[in-house]
């Protein structure tokens, strides 16, 4: 029997989002640039990582809380040693009707059929060029695209559901969209062009780099025709729309140009297991340290939904360049996305 619970403004908390590192193999400029995540960065030690065991404990309990999908992130969550046995314990979690991991797909080829064995449905690859240099510039660890495009396959035959994630950003690849959108519609995947987003402290953002839906969705309309797709379920994060004549669909992820918080239903873990009721909040409520203090079931559901209860973030309804500057919010490569 599963539980409902809503915010301040009637968002049913339905999906958990959980990171299981901090740490990536790639420095993405825009995302955990060099210069700060550098070697001297402090990374969070083994013992503030959520164990696997905590991690099921909480996946459990939000889902007899509402919660339906479960996906995790990072950092790059395929460097978390063994991921295919926390995947194995929470895909078969009483309630779960989704599982999907987002990674830079670096690893995936090689694990693949492990994550597909141990549960997993969907895997989102993050890949924001084809072209080496551009792709290099941006991941910032000299690591060309082919290898990312031979894992996409690979996670394709595993029999596992992909999509790409290409963020967009202007001066950096907005040259790419259309070599993009061919190559994906081409070979049958869904491509999600991403909205540059002002997360975190470090990445430097300015409404002048964000590409709109509106300018991405002309650069692809003008060489292919559009049709849109009705959402799954509400609060879908991308708006759809399918190449016409094809089942082949491209969707857009527009955090800044259309914000979707008025349905947003997600929570989020970070590695460290606080527990944030959005990607732009500034301080999260530490769900570990009241594990390890050894707390019931039934406290900490109460906890739980005394926090979702309260919740009032709308971050990207509100945005301005004031609160994108000027704002205390975490870094992604912590929160996960
Ligand atoms: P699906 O279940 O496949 O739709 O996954 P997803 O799109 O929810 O997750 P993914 O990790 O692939 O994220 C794609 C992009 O959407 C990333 O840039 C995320 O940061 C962004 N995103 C996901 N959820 C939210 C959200 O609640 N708010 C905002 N502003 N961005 C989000
Ligand atoms: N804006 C938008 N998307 C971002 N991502 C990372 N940083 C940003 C940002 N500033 C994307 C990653 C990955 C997903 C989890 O979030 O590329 O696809
Ligand atoms: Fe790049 Fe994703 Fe790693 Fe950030 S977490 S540096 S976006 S691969
Ligand atoms: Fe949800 Fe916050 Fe994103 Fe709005 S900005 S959709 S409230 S996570």
């Amino acid at each position: 029997q599963q539980a409902v619970i809503t915010d301040k403004f009637g968002r049913v908390l339905q999906d958990l989002r959980i990171s299981v590192t901090d740490r990536c193999n790639f420095r993405c400029r825009y995302c955990m640039p060099r210069e700060i995540f550098g070697k001297d960065f402090a990374f969070l030690p083994k013992e503030h990582l959520l164990t696997f065991e905590e991690i099921e404990r909480l996946a459990s309990t939000f889902l007899q809380l509402g919660v339906k999908k479960i996906r995790l992130t990072g950092g790059e969550p395929l460097l978390r040693k063994n991921i295919d046995e926390l995947i194995e314990r929470l895909a078969s979690l009483e309630g779960l009707e989704d599982i999907g991991l987002t990674t830079n797909g670096v690893l995936l080829g090689k694990m693949a059929d492990k994550l597909k064995a141990a549960g997993l449905k969907r895997v989102n690859v993050s890949l924001d060029a084809l072209d080496d240099k551009t792709f290099m510039a941006i991941n910032d660890s000299n690591f060309p695209s082919h290898p990312v495009i031979k894992s996409i396959q690979q996670a394709k035959d595993a029999g596992l559901v992909v999509k790409i994630n290409m963020v967009v950003k202007k001066g950096m690849n907005d040259h790419e969209v259309l070599s993009m959108a061919n190559f994906f519609k081409e070979r049958g995947i869904t491509l999600r062009f991403i909205e540059f987003m002002d997360v975190g402290q470090t990445n430097g953002w300015d409404f002048q780099h964000v590409v709109t839906k509106k300018e991405l969705y002309e650069m692809i309309a003008k060489e292919h025709d559009l049709e849109p797709v009705e959402p799954d379920y509400i609060g879908e994060v991308a708006k759809r729309y399918r190449y016409k004549g094809t089942e082949t669909e491209v969707g857009f992820i527009t955090s800044v140009s259309e914000s979707f918080c008025s349905s947003c239903t997600r929570a989020r873990i970070a590695a460290d297991g606080h527990f944030y009721t959005c990607l732009f909040a500034g301080t999260g409520f530490n769900l570990k340290d009241i594990l390890r203090e050894g707390i019931s079931n039934e406290e900490l559901k109460n906890t739980i939904i005394n926090r979702w209860q309260k919740r009032e973030d709308r971050y990207s309804d509100e945005r301005t360049e004031e609160t994108a500057k000027k704002r205390k919010k975490i870094e992604m490569s912590y929160i996960g996305g």
